[in-house]
């Protein structure tokens, strides 16, 4: 019997249901009593009808789960059962008429908590993660967004095992109490949504700084880790304090309590949370030092500790209505946290990772069946919705307003924003309303932006006629259709273009009729299905540069040829535009490749694009960091993409035949280039962590992977050499990369010297698993499954869970995609064993099953098969259901399943 037989299927929320809560809440008074056995809390909530949600008396609705009701007190009487109303879900009060006190006194058991939602334990420290329903997990509450109060909180806990308590806001009062209990109480004086509430206690050692606002304001600041990691938070401190800077400087936001704390847990299913003054992370994205964490890590730290601090504005200050509103603060959030990361370390390489991102996964997102518009508007499980349409989709719509308004406008649309709504709760249409007022540019069709799903694509054809130096360039889209939405409407999409003359340079842009050379770039804004314009005095030789700066989230089809690209590739004056040039010329060889492979004609690399390549590596004038970027082929799943099926085999085959042709016919190059970067490098001491710096080593790591890829020994002792475990992160880990799908003894060996130096280590354990997971090698599979048995692993610590399982299903293609469905199998049985343990994991590891459209019949069915295994649990998980349902939605039925 299915799901759909047992029970009634999970219905979906949808935004045009919004109606305004009958009631608001004004304080809680929250009292937490940690035990053993049980948790107590009682949650005291005054209450009154909201006047905006109609008037006359309306029932007290708070929502609940997993949690046992002990009483409640309505205005000083204490209920029986008779008087109210407890559901599944739900508890429903009398019916009330202006103002009212509710006491709701409750117990719960955190130690059980394994969906790591709400109050949960992990080892010997409790915390919190509301978002986004959480907190009815805790007490009951009307746990929505557009319900904010003032947050007193007490603690009380056993002493000597949890010295530590903390919670959202100031600490007002500490104290102990009989039976070697203590307790803490903090209030938090802003208004706030349930889903920022956040407590934590246990024994923590912190690193304590201190950050004085522009307006002289004190705060200090704490980062809380497991004790003996104390020594490991120094890069996240410097962060917090660049990002508090940054904020100050170019959006004029401030710091607005006298203290800011981050926790870092080792069980969290995310990355990081940004509750109102205490600040819950995944402790991957705050633990690092050059021995364990690799430049990336770096980078990711302060990236996402930004991102955490900057919600303080965008998020906590100014919230949203509904969750079909998230984008308001995570696009919004995304956009600052890209920014920031740009100033701090170099814009065009920021940009170009951004870009890949979006492409490798947010496109195949919106091209398939969970397809969904930046501001959804229905779902079954919210947390499914954390997703990269909302998050980087999402920014990418707050860049093009940017770029419509321009930096001054953009920076007044944000003033008004916060001037008329600091402390609500509101939506992405508010947003857009602001922004529209304060620059008077007119947004109503962008709001397509956030009500169409699917990838734009551009098309962009010219005509240079040499004796008029005219240019004719038309510009078309199309907007796919996608679940729900069949039919879609142009939208306005900001195209920024240059044209670059035959010297390199970048010809001044006149357009036909009008006075006056122009700038050199220009941002063209194409509204209609499709639009020409036509520039004058263009000089013979020229080619178009655009979408300069990924302007857009849309794919781009342009008429350049091969001899453009190679153009472009070495003379864009946009650092994008010479990436991407390199990226399609490369793309296209690949592609032939793989058509040659699937008629069994001999597959080799193009040659003029090994030339390119060449031609790059020669020219001196780059940053290191930029030409690591710019020497990396595109990955398989972009390829796959490019293609109407994704034919696996084919691609990887095609991509490691590039790799080792580029290896072989540079190898001089990337020799030389690699030994005189490593020489640079210091041997032992100090690392230098300066941008600078981080980018000389991706370089080197690039060349290391070329040297392997060639297949020549000096190549493979190089990288043997620098695997060695005593060398920094960064250096060890690019050369286990570059050896790791090696069918040879050094590569096993470096691994296992690699697990002897740092088992001990969570984190460093991680890289292990996903490098093992990761590996091309036939028997990988196998020792995944092997591996379920070490010791280090654990299907309840989500971090385990994504770099063994996700290692393999997320990162290794050619090996989950095997042919005869032994990945496919494998995966649907670590998703059914992981659902009843934390759902919004399992739901999230399901992700590579749902594309099964791109493949070939004997694949897609294996994935449909696994999808419908998946579906016939009956006691399937709201989360996973929807992933799994909406991936077969129109899949034709399996011949197995009756
Ligand atoms: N709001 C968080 C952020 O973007 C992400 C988040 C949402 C989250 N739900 C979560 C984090 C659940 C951990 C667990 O920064
Ligand atoms: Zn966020």
């Amino acid at each position: 019997m299915d799901r759909a037989a047992a029970e009634a299927l999970p219905q979906p929320v949808r935004l045009q249901d919004y109606a305004p809560p009958a009631h608001l809440i004004d304080t809680v008074d929250l009292t937490v009593e940690l035990g053993d056995d049980w948790t107590r809390v009682t949650a005291v909530l005054s209450g009154r009808r909201n006047p905006a949600a109609g008037s006359g008396p309306a029932p007290i609705v708070l929502d609940g789960q997993d949690q046992q009701l002990l009483s409640v007190t309505l205005d000083g009487r204490r209920l029986s059962e008779a008087d109210y109303r407890l559901e599944a879900e739900r508890l429903v009060l009398p019916a009330v008429d202006g103002e009212f006190v509710a006491v709701i006194e409750g117990r719960i058991r955190p130690q059980d908590n394994t969906a790591l939602e709400g109050l949960y334990r992990s080892g010997d420290l409790y915390c919190t993660q509301c978002e986004a329903e959480g907190f009815r997990r805790i007490t009951y509450y009307p746990d929505r967004p557009d319900v904010m109060a003032v947050f007193t909180v007490r603690i009380e806990a056993e002493k000597e095992r949890f010295p530590v308590l903390l919670a959202n806001g100031n600490c007002v009062e500490t104290g102990d109490l009989p039976f070697d209990r203590h307790f803490a109480v903090w209030h938090d004086p802003f208004r706030k949504p349930a889903y920022l509430f956040a407590m934590v206690a246990g024994n923590l050692g912190w690193r304590e700084d201190s950050f004085t606002t522009r307006s002289g304001r004190e705060v200090a600041l704490r980062i809380y880790v497991d004790p003996g990691n104390e020594d490991r938070t120094g890069h996240a401190m410097e962060s917090l304090k660049r990002s508090m800077r940054w904020d100050e400087e170019v959006y004029g936001f401030e710091y607005d309590l006298d203290i800011f704390m981050i926790v870092a847990v080792s069980a969290f299913n995310m990355g990081a949370m940004e509750n109102k003054g205490l600040n819950i992370f995944n402790d991957k994205f705050i633990l690092a030092d050059p021995a364990s964490a690799t430049d990336g890590d770096f980078q990711r730290i302060e990236g996402i500790v930004a991102h955490e601090y900057f919600h303080n504005w965008t998020g906590n200050r100014i919230t949203c209505r509904d969750w079909f509103q998230l984008s308001l603060k995570e696009g919004l959030t995304v956009f600052r946290d890209q920014e920031f990361s740009a100033d701090m370390h170099d814009r065009g390489v920021k940009r170009v990772a951004d870009a890949r991102l979006l492409r490798t996964v947010q496109f195949p997102e919106d091209a398939g069946p969970t397809a969904h518009p930046v501001r959804p508007e229905t779902y079954i499980e919210i947390n499914n919705f954390y997703t990269v349409t909302v998050y980087e989709k999402g920014s990418e719509v707050v860049r093009m307003i940017h770029t419509l308004l321009g930096p001054e406008n953009y920076r007044k649309g944000i003033d008004l924003y916060v001037e008329r709504h600091d402390g609500q709760a509101v939506t992405c249409d508010d947003f857009v309303a602001a922004m529209e007022d304060a620059s008077g540019v007119d947004l109503t069709r962008f709001r397509l932006w956030y009500s169409q799903a699917g990838t734009p694509t551009v098309k962009a054809r010219w005509q240079h006629d040499p004796a008029s130096r005219r240019l004719e360039l038309t510009l078309s889209q199309s907007v796919p259709s996608t679940p729900g939405q069949a039919s879609k409407l142009p939208m306005p999409i900001p195209v920024r273009t240059a044209l670059i003359g035959r010297n390199g340079e970048p010809v001044p842009l006149r357009l036909d009729g009008e006075a006056g050379a122009g700038d050199t770039e220009r941002v063209l804004l194409l509204e209609q299905a499709s639009e020409t314009v036509t520039f004058a005095d263009v000089p013979p030789g020229t080619v178009p540069s655009l979408l300069r700066g990924f302007s857009a989230p849309v794919k781009l089809d342009a008429s350049w040829s091969e001899a453009d690209l190679a153009f472009l590739a070495g003379a864009d004056s946009d650092p994008f535009g010479r990436w991407e040039a390199l990226q399609s010329l490369s793309t296209r060889a690949l592609l032939a490749m793989v058509s040659a492979l699937r008629e069994g004609r001999a597959a080799g690399f193009d040659p003029r694009v090994v030339a390119a390549f060449r031609t790059s590596l020669a020219d001196d004038r780059l940053e290191p960091a930029f030409l690591a970027e710019l020497l990396s082929l595109p990955g398989e799943s972009l390829l796959g993409q490019a293609l109407d099926t994704w034919h696996v085999d084919e691609v990887h085959a095609a991509r490691r035949e590039a790799r080792r042709t580029l290896g072989e016919a540079l190898f001089d190059l990337w020799t030389g280039l690699y030994d005189r970067l490593s020489a640079a490098e210091p041997a032992g001491g100090e690392v230098d962590l300066s941008t600078a710096a981080m980018g000389r080593r991706a370089l080197a790591n690039a060349a290391l992977g070329y040297l392997v890829a060639s297949g020549r020994e000096a190549g493979i002792a190089r990288a043997v050499a620098q695997a060695r475990p005593d060398g920094t992160m960064t250096r060890v880990m690019g050369a286990l990369v570059a050896l790791n799908d090696l069918e040879r003894g050094e590569r096993d060996q470096a691994l296992a010297a690699f697990h002897d130096r740092w088992q001990h280590d969570p984190l460093v354990l991680d890289k292990w698993f996903a490098l093992k997971a990761g590996s091309s090698r036939r028997g990988t599979l196998d020792e995944v499954r092997a591996l379920f048995d070490h010791p280090g692993f654990s299907l309840r610590n989500p971090n385990r869970v994504r770099a063994l399982i996700g290692g393999f299903t997320a990162g290794n293609p050619v090996r989950f995609h095997e042919a005869d469905g032994s990945g496919y199998a494998f995966l649907a049985d670590q998703v059914l064993a992981l659902d009843p343990i934390n759902p919004q994991v399992a739901a999230r590891m399901t992700q590579p099953l749902v594309r099964w459209r791109k493949f070939d019949r004997g694949r897609a069915q294996a994935m449909t098969d696994a999808l419908r295994r998946i579906v016939a649990q009956p006691t399937l998980s709201k989360d996973v259901y929807e992933i799994a349902s909406k991936a077969l939605s129109s899949a034709p039925d399996s011949p197995q399943s009756g």
